[in-house]
């Protein structure tokens, strides 16, 4: 398929938007200093911390899953059985997810939870973190997907 285009201009700091690249759902998540600080205290609860085992390109290996911390660009179906999670990301009991609850995703099927660089969570069914389509910047906001 083509690459696709997004213009993430508008997109405002804890906002998420979707486009579709080869028929998936691509979502853009720009994330806050909060959303970021919550990322590296979460190893020791996760299924694949450092994305080992998950597909990524090369450049997104990294806590952030990411080329620029501030934009999570992630494919948003579920490593499990391609249910599509959904967005949790208030942070403690507001998000009905428990007080501890650091923002994320959470997939209705089966109960995967994901952190907000779409890391899976241990124990639960899916196998690893969510995809990293490839990806780059054409401009500070404008992001190139494919
Ligand atoms: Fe997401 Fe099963 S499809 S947990």
């Amino acid at each position: 398929g083509a690459p696709v285009e997004a213009d993430v201009s508008k997109l405002a700091p804890g906002e998420m938007m979707t486009v579709e690249w080869q028929g998936k759902p691509v979502w853009i998540l720009r994330r806050t200093e909060e959303m970021l600080a919550t990322l590296d205290k979460l190893d020791d609860q996760l299924a694949d911390p450092n994305s080992d085992k998950s597909i990524q390109p090369e450049y997104a290996k990294n806590p952030a899953r990411s080329i620029k911390p501030e934009f999570l660009v992630t494919i948003g179906i579920c490593t499990h059985l391609g249910c599509s999670p959904s967005q949790k990301f208030k942070i403690g009991a507001a998000s009905g997810l428990g007080d501890d609850w650091p923002g994320g995703f959470l997939c209705p099927c089966h109960g995967s939870t994901f952190d907000l660089a779409a890391r899976v969570y241990a124990g639960k069914p899916a196998p690893t973190n969510l995809d990293i389509p490839p990806h780059k910047y054409l401009a500070d906001t404008k992001i190139l997907i494919g």
